[in-house]
């Protein structure tokens, strides 16, 4: 069971008003944003263009509580070839920069320059795609994201499949943090909502991505504060 999990919630920028990024982003944080989740998209690898490093480094300065205190920047590569843009969006300001294998010529190589870099490595998982990887990868990534739409747009409708497979990653988790003593976040990304989170809680997810669900709505704040109500229960 996933109860003493602490969640993080993730609210991506792609559905925020991109005129005003700054103010949405304070926004946002001040409504109880854990980690700011940042879709880089490069009409190639998926058929959308977003966002590049450049915004990033000026989002960065926004990223803070009203302490202080910095808020995580987790950028979510749907970009090929990687490497590249995972170092600078590292220079950029990212604290964690996950990407798709099948994206990387050499996956090892890619998880080895983010750390090298000094950032958080994660891989993301299409709905269809195997987990193979994880077997020759799991002691070097520090998340696994778990996409429950097809990458490209906010909005669409969760793939129920994707419970499957939290589980599976979850038991994958619990025993490599059993044999090692590390934690990996495992996070979900894709038509979240304040009516299905919990299911995604109770597969094993322990952060979650939401954009639309969070944007849409007048109140950041009212949609986060019924999330976590919804996952507290
Ligand atoms: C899809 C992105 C998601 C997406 C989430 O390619 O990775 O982060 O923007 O948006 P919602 O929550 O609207 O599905
Ligand atoms: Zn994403």
């Amino acid at each position: 069971m996933a109860t003493a999990r602490p969640y993080r919630i993730a609210p991506s920028i792609l559905s925020a008003d991109f005129a005003r990024l700054g103010d949405e982003l304070r926004d946002v944080i001040a409504a109880g944003a854990d980690w700011i989740h940042f879709d880089v998209m490069d009409n190639h690898y998926v058929p959308n263009l977003s966002f590049g490093p450049m915004v990033c480094e000026a989002l960065r300065k926004h990223a803070v509580r009203a302490d202080g205190t910095p808020v995580p920047i987790d950028v979510h590569l749907m970009v090929q070839p990687v490497d590249a843009l995972a170092q600078a969006f590292a220079r950029a300001g990212a604290d964690r920069i996950s990407f798709h294998p099948e994206a990387s010529a050499h996956v090892d190589r890619t998880i080895q320059l983010i750390r090298a870099a000094g950032c958080s490595a994660g891989v993301v998982f299409n709905p269809a795609a195997p987990l193979d990887v994880l077997e020759w990868t799991i002691d070097q990534l520090d998340l696994i994201l778990v996409m429950s739409v097809n990458p490209g747009f906010g909005g669409q409708s969760f793939i129920p499949g994707a419970l499957k497979k939290i589980e599976r990653i979850r038991r994958l988790i619990d025993a490599h943090r059993h044999e090692t003593g590390r934690d990996i976040r495992l996070e979900v990304d894709g038509g979240i909502k304040t009516d299905n989170i919990r299911q995604a809680a109770d597969a094993g997810a322990d952060t979650f991505v939401a954009g639309s669900a969070i944007f849409g709505q007048p109140s950041y704040k009212v949609v986060i504060d019924a999330m976590r109500a919804r996952l507290a229960a």
